[in-house]
């Protein structure tokens, strides 16, 4: 197994349908592969709250944005504090399946104010290495998800995520990498992949 020096937080983000999960895992495989002790988690989570988001998300339009922000925030708390840490303390490297800014992004469309919701998290947050956000226009995003969402939700879908998409278009700082998700699978993984492990060559041994 790689020693690293310090435990990396690495983030996949991006809108509904642009393949980040898919990607998560591509790049988990090959750090694996590779002999990094790699874990993967996702938000929402597998705790208490990520299973209360799912089941009222169920529910359309059962939540104000702000019920939606404190539970996302709450499940956040939770997988921080009960995932992250553990795994960060034990120098590995962590691929997250979203973070809070999605919620900056996603209850930000929702008039949210992202500046205060980015203050508010950057309070308890653990600050990530990467942060990888794929980009792709929201029609084509959701036409791929077509058959795993009902058709009538989607109109309404597209103007949310076309608001959505311009928040994570919106984040500047070095460790932010836009992806343009429209890309084939492999030419993606192959990119994410070099950048990955030329950082993390920086912290081997
Ligand atoms: P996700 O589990 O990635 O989607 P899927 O069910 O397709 O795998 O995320 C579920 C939804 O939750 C997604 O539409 C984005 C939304 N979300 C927020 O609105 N705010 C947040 O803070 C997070 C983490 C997710």
């Amino acid at each position: 197994m790689i020693i690293l020096k310090k435990g990396i937080l690495i983030v996949f983000e991006g809108i509904d349908g642009a393949g980040k999960t898919t990607q998560a895992e591509i790049l988990l495989r090959r750090l694996k592969k590779e002999k990094f002790n790699t874990v993967y988690f996702r938000e929402p989570s597998k705790s208490k709250w990520g299973r209360e988001i799912k089941k009222k998300a169920a529910l359309l339009d059962s939540l104000t944005p702000e019920e939606e922000l404190e539970l996302f925030q709450k499940d956040r708390k939770e997988n921080i504090e009960r995932n992250l840490k553990p795994a960060l303390k034990k120098k590995k490297v962590v691929i997250l399946d979203r973070y809070y800014f999605s919620t900056i992004a996603y209850q930000g469309a929702k008039g949210i104010d992202p500046g205060s919701i980015q203050k508010m998290n950057k309070e308890f947050v653990i600050k990530p290495d990467l942060v990888f956000i794929f980009d792709i226009d929201a029609g084509k995003g959701l036409k791929r998800i077509e058959n795993r969402k009902k058709r009538d939700m989607l109109f309404e879908r597209k103007e949310y995520l076309i608001k959505v998409r311009e928040i994570f278009q919106s984040f500047k700082g070095k460790e932010f990498i836009q992806v343009d998700a429209t890309e084939p699978i492999d030419i993606i993984s192959k990119k994410v992949e070099r950048i990955v492990f030329n950082f993390l060559d920086k912290f081997i041994g």
